[in-house]
């Protein structure tokens, strides 16, 4: 087991495939995109598949996760996941993406065995859209959500992030289009995670703000600890049901003490949060023989020091010197 020395236990891992994006969102990288890790740093199909089994296997991982950047660039992404669905015990695997691509994917995706995706769409204004992510890509997103839940890779969920001036009078337009869709919304409070180091909390729009402009359109129950789990999201049902939404209220309310993750880069490094700033390197014992108990070992220790918490609130805080699209979300 993945434990820490505040009795949390991972069961859930987020995989990074690669750091590459085919978007520029401006609250994640600039125009110029970033130094993309080389080809030989990045673990190959058969290292991220090995990584996965040890952690299904030996250290009781059941959900994955792939994320990026954007994991649909990653070529070999079908092959992972029929490979990861083919481990004892079977994972849970579902995907986060930008939706680019995922009409020509969802379908084979669901066939390897992908069992959900969460998409990205921050506008339901094209002009927005491009904008926001500085490409004209805002139909494909559309096409790709829609072409994941034809696919059965439900529950198709969305991620929202709201910016001041940009798009923060969308919250109740983006429910309700999200509700006659069948998607399930959730709106993202924005991280310090950003390449371009340009979050200020002042700016931010927070969940208490998201909620009060939920609520001049709709009526909103809270669903209560018990159905959360360790889900970053806190869901309310809307107007009695069935019908859900979700905040993922990272900054101010924070939900480390119920966290159950681990990540690893697409360069092999073991990550203990999102905002750690220290990473512990599985990519140099793969390539030199270690076995699969000397690996989990690693993996252990690691996890073994996992802070309490994000640290946003500390007057140190650091932003973690990697960007959120080369950690994985
Ligand atoms: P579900 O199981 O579908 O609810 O997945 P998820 O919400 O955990 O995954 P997703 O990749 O869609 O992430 C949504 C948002 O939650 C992203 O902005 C992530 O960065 C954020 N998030 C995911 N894990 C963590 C975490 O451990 N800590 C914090 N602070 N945010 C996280
Ligand atoms: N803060 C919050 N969410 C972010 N995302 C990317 N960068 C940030 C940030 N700085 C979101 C993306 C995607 C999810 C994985 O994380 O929009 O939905
Ligand atoms: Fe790409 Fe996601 Fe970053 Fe947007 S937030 S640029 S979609 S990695």
């Amino acid at each position: 087991m993945l434990v820490d020395t505040y009795g949390r236990v991972a069961t859930d891992l987020r995989v990074s495939l690669t750091d590459r994006c085919n978007l520029r969102c401006t609250y994640c990288m600039p125009e110029e995109g970033l130094q993309w890790l080389a080809k030989p740093d990045l673990l190959t199909d058969d290292e991220i598949v090995r990584l996965i089994g040890i952690a299904v296997t030996d250290l009781g991982i059941t959900e994955v996760r792939f994320t990026g950047g954007e994991p649909l660039l990653r070529p070999g992404l079908v092959g992972i996941v029929e490979r990861c669905a083919a481990l004892q015990p079977r994972p849970k695997m579902s995907l986060t993406t930008n939706g680019i691509g995922l009409k020509r994917t969802a379908a084979a995706l669901k066939a390897a065995g992908l069992d959900r995706v969460n998409v990205s769409l921050d506008t339901l204004r094209p002009d927005v859209f491009k904008t926001l992510t500085r490409r004209d890509r805002h139909h494909d997103v559309l096409d790709g959500m829609a072409a994941a839940r034809d696919a059965g890779l439900t529950p198709v969920k969305v991620n929202a992030v709201l910016m001041p001036g940009l798009n923060d009078d969308e919250a109740p337009d983006l429910l309700a289009w999200a509700m006659e869709h069948g998607y399930e919304l959730r709106f993202i409070e924005q991280m310090p995670l950003d390449a371009q180091h340009g979050w200020k909390r002042d700016g931010m729009i927070t969940a208490g703000d998201i909620l009060e402009s939920l609520r001049t359109r709709f009526t909103l129950s809270a669903e209560g600890d018990d159905a959360r789990g360790s889900a970053p999201a806190e869901r309310w049902t809307v107007d009695g049901g069935p019908h859900r939404v979700g905040v993922i209220a990272s900054v101010t309310r924070p939900f480390c003490r119920a966290c159950d993750r681990t990540r690893l880069t697409a360069d092999g490094q073991v990550r203990t949060c999102l905002f750690a700033t220290e990473e512990t390197d599985l990519r140099a014992a793969l390539r030199s023989d270690a076995p699969d108990e000397e690996i989990a070992r690693i993996w252990k220790a690691a996890m073994w020091g996992k802070k309490a918490g994000s640290g946003l609130d500390d007057p140190s805080f650091l932003q973690p010197e990697r960007p959120m699209s080369a950690i994985g979300g």
